[in-house]
């Protein structure tokens, strides 16, 4: 049995207006009926071939324990634990706690750790490529999952593979973890064509991770330790104590653990995945038509190309004409129009609202 590590403290400022510091993108229906995070959800219940889910981990902060709560029901999911963070530290002592309290209940406890803002349809690809991860589990392994690179993104990690992958889409050995590089250093990753983008998706004993935390971030331990061990049962979510979370450092998985551990392997995933990290992310998504249009809710395009048109609004409609390279995205309280080539810096919007107070 595995148990899904559910990761949702993000607040996704870059899809404003839709994604809210009060209700972040995993939480709203950003493509289809059900929100990213019940998608995941369910992605990560139910049976594979070979493994059964068992009921969720889901990290939070208490500001969004009800919505939490809420969207499991409605998508028909056991809330299994819900942990909540007593603030934002990132997601190294996100994913130490949820290991020390699985193997506090068992020992062999074998984690799938996932963001809950990824789309990836294929949910049989999926589960055939945890499968495979079990495989390299079982030899003491730390498995991500590599994505096939398309251009040379700098807010991904890289993962240089020491062989090159079978057809069965086995595990292989990683050579090298690189966080987050420079626009050269992933522009000649990208070119030397044995590396693949980390898709943020980790599976691993609780044991081995604990170990890889003991021999690479061991600051974190004693902090993470004592935030569990005094966390408070309260209406059915479990709040870590603040004092000694608080004393946690604020570091990335990734940049605690990956770069650093020895024992990693890559299972190749090819099918489609995106981390919707953007608006032009949804529109790729969302499959433009020949002109490169998206339109979606009450929005009209005329004479449009390489457009996004979106209401979200009970009460606006959108209308473009002769729009090009332009992604326009409208709330009942807040609109945005924007350049299609500028979706990264819609964070500039959030934050040029918060200076506005
Ligand atoms: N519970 C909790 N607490 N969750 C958190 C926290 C936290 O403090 N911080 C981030 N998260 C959640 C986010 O909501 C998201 O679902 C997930 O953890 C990953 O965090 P991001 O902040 O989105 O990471 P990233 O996208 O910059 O980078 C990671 O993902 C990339 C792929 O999307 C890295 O793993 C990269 O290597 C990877 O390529
Ligand atoms: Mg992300």
């Amino acid at each position: 049995q595995i148990t899904p590590v559910l990761l949702c403290g993000g607040s996704g400022t870059r899809l404003w207006p839709l994604s809210r510091k009060s209700y972040p993108k995993q939480f709203v229906p950003l493509m289809g009926e059900e929100t990213l995070f019940q998608a995941s959800a369910k992605r990560l219940s139910g049976a594979g071939v070979g493994f059964a889910f068992g009921a969720p981990m889901v990290l939070t902060n208490s500001d969004f324990r009800f919505i939490v709560t809420e969207q499991l029901q409605a998508a028909g999911i056991d809330p299994g634990a819900i942990l909540i963070e007593p603030e934002g530290r990132n997601t190294a002592p996100a994913v130490l706690v949820a290991a020390l309290r699985a193997q506090a209940q068992d020992p062999e406890a074998v984690l799938l750790v996932a963001p809950s803002d990824h789309v990836i349809p294929d949910v049989d690809a999926f589960h055939a490529a945890v499968a495979q991860g079990l495989v390299a589990v079982s030899e003491g392994q730390m498995v991500t999952f590599g994505i096939t690179p398309t251009h040379a993104e700098t807010a991904y990690g890289y993962l240089e593979l020491s062989a090159a992958p079978d057809a069965a889409g086995r595990p292989v050995a990683l050579k090298q973890f690189v966080e987050k590089p420079d626009a050269a250093r992933a522009a000649e990753m990208l070119a030397a064509g044995n590396f693949k983008w980390n898709a943020g998706i980790f599976l691993f004993r609780a044991a081995d991770i604990i170990a890889a935390f003991e021999a690479h971030a061991p600051n974190l331990m004693a902090p993470v330790a004592a935030a569990l061990k005094d966390a408070e049962v309260d209406l059915g979510f479990l709040r870590l104590a603040p004092e000694p979370w608080a004393q946690a450092a604020d570091i990335s998985i990734d940049y605690a653990v990956m770069e650093k551990a020895k024992n990693l392997s890559v299972v190749p995933f090819d099918a489609a995945w995106s981390d919707l990290g953007g608006w032009d992310a949804v529109w790729r998504e969302a499959g433009p038509d020949d002109n490169g249009v998206v339109v979606s809710g009450a929005a009209t395009a005329i004479d449009c190309s390489d457009t996004l048109l979106r209401s979200d609004s009970d009460r606006l409609e959108v209308v473009g004409i002769g729009l090009e390279g332009i992604m326009a995205v409208a709330m009942n309280d807040a609109v945005l129009v924007a350049d299609k080539s500028r979706a990264q810096d819609v964070k500039l919007a959030v934050q040029a609202l918060k200076d506005k107070g």
